[in-house]
């Protein structure tokens, strides 16, 4: 069986980049652009600029803002009826993955209608849509370079993972300086969420030889840029390190793939209303810690990339020092712990667990991991976390 790679037809990196969006999108073909901007950039110096610089290129362009963090299919359908009134012929997304996944969702729609579910899973959107260029403001989800949208279905109670080669954006425009905004709290989560991106894809039994040092490569920056992007949010080289991180991490787990914890982590994120990165980064140690023995070599190879273990030991020895690694980071980056993030009431949480538990298998994730787990499994590491 061959492997894989997709990526944006264009790059773009490095600190005041974003000014080349409209000659980058007016290269796309643009002429009329929906601008899915996140609600914290909807006004500002940074919007007047991206204005500025799409209307230099003689492309119209629209504001759409009415989404909300991890959106949901309500906040897709209004961006397309938007889409529709102003005649856009592409789109740009400004913002952090929920802005992005809207943006790529609004994309697809328009030459593919119907709910949102008929695409959840895998290749599963029969046309293409509108280009999509990608401005991220998080570092991240690296939504920026993958063929992946998560939509929430409030109907179903499910966070639909929707992936498809045509929800790849023509071009990413990576530029750090758009992050320096970001608060600490904000900047933890969404770095754990990278840094799980990285270990996913390299721990994944899709794994291949172009994803591996993509990955190894973005676990190495945020083992070096994380704590200190979230110590000093001006730190502009660990903004840098950690932008690039991102890009990387999801340049390599679409082509390869998550695996349990963002299988765990999107039912509960659904069902305690948690942001993605803190879903993700109060489960990584706990899944961690069970899955290792599964792909040791795996495990201990990010753990020599971290430089907290050498050649010599063992790959038990580097697995475990990994798991510890995560605890502590989690403590470092002040991530809470799950008990304080879903009500305190562990009688009440036990009894969401099976559904959580169905929903995690149903989404095909776990089922990537070194070590696959039953869903009474699922239900004990749910319950391990807490
Ligand atoms: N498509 C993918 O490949 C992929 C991968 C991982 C996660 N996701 C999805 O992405 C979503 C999460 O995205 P996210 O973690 O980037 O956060 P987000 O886009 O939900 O943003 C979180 C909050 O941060 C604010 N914000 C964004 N940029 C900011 C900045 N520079 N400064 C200050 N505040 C800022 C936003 O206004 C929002 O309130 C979830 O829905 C998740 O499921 C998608
Ligand atoms: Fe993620």
């Amino acid at each position: 069986m061959s492997d894989r790679f997709d990526s944006p037809s264009v790059i773009l990196t490095g600190a005041g980049c974003r000014r080349e969006t409209g000659s980058l999108m007016a290269a796309l073909g643009a002429r009329r652009t929906l601008l899915v901007a996140d609600p914290f950039f909807a006004s500002g110096p940074f919007m007047t600029e991206l204005a500025g610089s799409l209307a230099d290129a003689g492309i119209a362009h629209e504001v759409y803002s009415a989404f909300q963090p991890d959106p949901t299919e309500e906040n897709v359908r209004a961006g397309v009826e938007r889409c529709r009134a102003f005649e856009a012929d592409s789109i740009l997304a400004f913002g952090g993955g929920s802005g992005i996944d809207v943006a790529k969702m609004v994309g697809a729609s328009v030459a593919n209608p119907g709910p949102l579910s008929r695409f959840e899973g895998y290749h599963r959107i029969p046309n293409r849509g509108l280009s999509v260029g990608v401005i991220p403001t998080t570092a991240g989800t690296g939504s920026e370079a993958t063929k992946v949208a998560v939509i929430t279905d409030t109907d179903r109670g499910v966070k639909m993972m929707i992936l498809d080669p045509k929800l790849m954006p023509a071009a990413a425009i990576v530029d750090y300086e758009l992050t320096l905004s970001m608060p600490p709290p904000l900047t933890a989560h969404v770095g754990v969420d990278t840094l799980t991106h990285g270990i996913e894809a390299f721990v994944s039994r899709k794994a291949n030889a172009l994803t591996d040092p993509i990955a190894l490569r973005s676990i190495d920056r945020v083992q070096r840029y994380l704590g200190r992007a979230w110590k000093d949010p001006e730190d502009r080289e660990a903004r840098e390190g950690m932008a690039l991180a991102a890009l990387e991490g999801g340049l390599a787990f679409t082509n390869s793939s998550v695996c349990l914890v963002h299988g765990m982590s999107r039912p509960l994120g659904f069902a305690y209303g948690l942001p993605h990165g803190l879903s993700n980064a109060v489960l990584l140690p706990t899944v961690t810690r069970f899955s290792w023995r599964g792909g040791a070599d795996r495990y201990a190879g990010v753990a020599r990339v971290m430089g907290l273990a050498s050649p010599r030991d063992g790959d038990a020895y580097a697995s475990e020092a990994l798991v510890d690694r995560l605890d502590g980071l989690n403590a470092e980056l002040e991530v809470p712990r799950l008990r304080d993030c879903c009500g305190g009431d562990r009688g009440a949480f036990r009894s969401t667990l099976e559904k959580m538990a169905a929903d995690a298998l149903n989404s095909g994730s776990p089922g990537n991991n070194p070590t696959i787990p039953a869903a009474e499994e699922i239900m004990e590491l749910y319950d391990s976390a807490w």
